[in-house]
């Protein structure tokens, strides 16, 4: 069925600033709640990945420009999935503020004409709208989570369409992460932001086309609890499906070794398992719960999740993994490497996973959106720990500002993070938890990072926000990274959080280059939360930019030696205090940043690992560190390695 010779007439398609602020479509369908596909006996599953036409529209507004109505010729070709900014060698792509086209033809199989297809896109950064031929037929606002379009009324199978997604890389204050487009001397649009990794965009993750049957699993949903022991374990599950009111079902829970421990013929249960195998932190087990869709006792549709079976939970100033105090090692990440920006990568992602396994780190942050989700399956599979970050990165004025000396602008205002600012926040919170609610190695959901928590209005803003993470997953402990100067005695916050996570940089932007004072004044600051709070504590986040290849006896910024001998002080530290229950070292590997700071050397280089994840003299402090045995803090089975 071709629909394009009807003109669809948008509410909003003349409203070009709504257009533009990326306002007008995401939350109000659907589209997000996608179930990630999976090829199996009934289902099909084809990659569009790969080489697609690329464009910059004409005009600044796509809807006088109109580029999907025709096919966008070769001349320009763009990998996916990749982000678009460092493929091409034009300044205008790189700079780009605003829209740009990807296009390319595709097939639904003649094979799927029976039930339903669909195309998914892992991710669009930071919005998309999507067209078949010359019909809008869906969008996203959000870069880093999956949305999909119902292609079954829209193609038929066997014939070719055009598939063209126009990407819109704006940030606004009403976006998350905010940002704001100024007019620069010159006439052109720049992107501004508030936070210090660079704004790629594109398809950054895989596109596909996949089918179910016209009756089938739309999603799963399980929780998983345990005695410590090992000896009970328990899945719940919940099972939604899409056509039928009256189907039947079976669920099987298959071990390892592929037994069945457990069945159940309800669409929502309860599955014991006795003796269970635990999914624990450097030693992941993970059991498939095989979900069937039954018609007169033939399977019609069938979905296999991973599930670890684990509990965690906060005590007392304790992070408990199966009732056991863990103890995280490892870092703030960032989704970044040469060439391909922001784009999934299978190469990096595994070297990345072995790097840190190879030094001992048990742990990782999703700093400062929501990663690939094969990332957070590797995760699983291997039994990496993970807290589960949303994009919410910059909600915070005064960081820039004070670098500058200038007196800071209120954040928390009607014009900069308001109202609808949260409303965003809150649809990216409920887009992270649906996507990521089953993974055994999420451990923690963290609302935001280093917003400004000491300004008027963060507690009207953010409360709600913790509110609604503790409904839509009550069994996971909630956090945010506290940025500096967010004393104690200034978070209007940090109560309302299962544990602490804070972000300190003694010995870099304060108490440069003098470690012996740095250790002094961190030690005072940790022990007043300690003193507020009984509640664990998370280092998650301390370093220093280094150099590779800088070397000093002295002290010297920028050396690898400075920055090895800054960890140092700050573990002297970390192990004189109980609560402290983590360290995430800031950063994994040296990242790209905006190029509109002095402070930045074409790049963020905090990385323990050059861009190229070269170690620095710090990696190798980290592996004596985190793998010896003396490790004070460690010795419970919870280390990585
Ligand atoms: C699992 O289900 C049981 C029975 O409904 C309930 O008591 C328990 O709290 C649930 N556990 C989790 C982790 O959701
Ligand atoms: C299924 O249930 C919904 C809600 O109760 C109802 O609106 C719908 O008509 C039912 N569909 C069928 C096929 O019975
Ligand atoms: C948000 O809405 C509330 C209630 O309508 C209002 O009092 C408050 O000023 C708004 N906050 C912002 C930052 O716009
Ligand atoms: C390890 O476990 C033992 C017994 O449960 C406990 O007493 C001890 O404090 C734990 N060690 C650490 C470092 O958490």
């Amino acid at each position: 069925m071709r629909l394009s010779n009807i003109p669809l007439l948008r509410p909003w398609a003349a409203l070009s600033l709504a257009t533009l602020i990326g306002l007008s479509s995401g939350a109000d369908t659907d589209q997000w709640k996608t179930l990630k596909p999976q090829a199996n006996a009934i289902r099909e599953l084809l990659s569009l990945d790969g080489t697609w036409n690329f464009a910059l529209p004409q005009s600044r507004e796509i809807e006088e420009d109109q580029g999907w109505t025709s096919v966008i010729p070769p001349k320009l070709q763009i990998p996916v999935p990749a982000s678009y900014n460092d493929i091409f060698t034009d300044p205008a792509i790189r700079n780009n503020v605003g829209w740009a086209y990807y296009q390319r033809h595709a097939i639904v199989p003649q094979t799927w004409s029976e039930g339903r297809y669909y195309v998914r896109f892992d991710s669009v950064t930071h919005e998309a709208k999507v067209y078949v031929n010359d019909e809008e037929v869906g969008g996203h606002v959000g870069g880093y989570t999956p949305f999909e379009v119902d292609l079954t009324d829209l193609v038929s199978p066997g014939e070719q369409f055009r598939l063209t997604v126009a990407v819109n890389n704006i940030l606004t204050w009403q976006t998350i992460p905010p940002g704001e487009v100024v007019t620069n001397e010159a006439g052109k649009l720049r992107q501004d932001y508030n936070h210090d990794f660079y704004n790629y965009a594109g398809i950054a993750r895989s596109v596909s086309l996949y089918s179910v049957p016209d009756v089938h699993v739309s999603d799963v949903t399980v929780t998983t609890e345990n005695d410590d022991e090992g000896n009970e374990g328990t899945v719940n599950y919940s099972v939604e499906t899409s056509g039928s009111n009256d189907t039947q079902a079976r669920v099987t829970l298959i071990d390892e070794d592929g037994n069945e421990v457990a069945e159940a013929s309800e669409l929502e249960g309860s599955l014991n398992v006795s003796p269970v195998n635990l999914w624990q932190p450097g030693a992941a087990y993970l059991y498939t719960l095989r979900v069937e869709l039954l018609s007169d006792d033939t399977v019609v549709d069938t979905y296999d999740l991973p599930v670890g079976v684990r509990s965690v939970r906060v005590e007392g100033n304790q992070f408990l993994i199966n009732g056991k105090p863990f103890y995280f090692t490892g870092f703030g990440k960032h989704e970044d490497s040469p060439v391909r920006g922001k784009g999934y990568d299978p190469a990096y992602m595994i070297h990345d996973f072995e790097l840190m396994k190879w030094m001992g780190a048990n742990s990782f942050r999703t700093s400062h959106y929501p990663y690939a989700e094969e990332v957070m399956e590797y995760a699983d599979r291997h039994g990496i720990v993970v807290i589960d970050e949303v994009a919410a990165v910059g909600l915070n004025l005064g960081i820039s500002a004070g670098l500058r000396g200038d007196e800071p602008p209120k954040t928390f205002t009607e014009d900069k993070v308001n109202n609808e600012t949260q409303k965003t926040h809150a649809q990216a919170l409920r887009e992270l938890i649906h996507r990521d609610k089953n993974h055994a190695s999420v451990v923690s959901w963290c609302v935001t990072n280093e917003p400004a928590s000491a300004e008027d209005g963060a507690r009207e803003y953010f409360q709600p926000l913790v509110e609604l993470t503790r409904e839509l997953d009550p069994t996971r402990p909630v956090t945010f990274t506290n940025v500096m100067g967010a004393t104690v005695d200034k978070c209007l916050i940090s109560d309302l959080f299962d544990f602490l996570s804070l972000n300190r940089y003694y010995g870099w932007y304060v108490q440069t280059g003098d470690l012996e004072s740095a250790e002094v004044a961190m030690e005072e600051e940790l022990l007043q939360w300690v003193d507020e709070y009984d509640k664990p504590i998370i280092m998650s986040e301390y370093g220093a930019d280094t150099l590779a290849g800088l070397h000093a006896v002295d002290e010297v910024l920028w050396s690898e030696e400075y920055q090895t001998n800054l960890l140092r002080m700050s573990h002297k530290v970390f192990d004189s205090i109980d609560s402290i229950v983590g360290e995430h070292v800031w950063n994994f590997a040296d990242f790209q940043t905006p190029h509109t700071g002095v402070n930045r050397v074409d790049g963020n280089k905090k990385g323990v690992f050059t861009r190229e994840r070269r170690p620095k003299a710090a990696a190798h402090e980290l592996k004596r560190r985190w793998l010896d045995e003396g490790f004070p803090k460690l010795g419970n089975g919870t280390s990585g390695a």
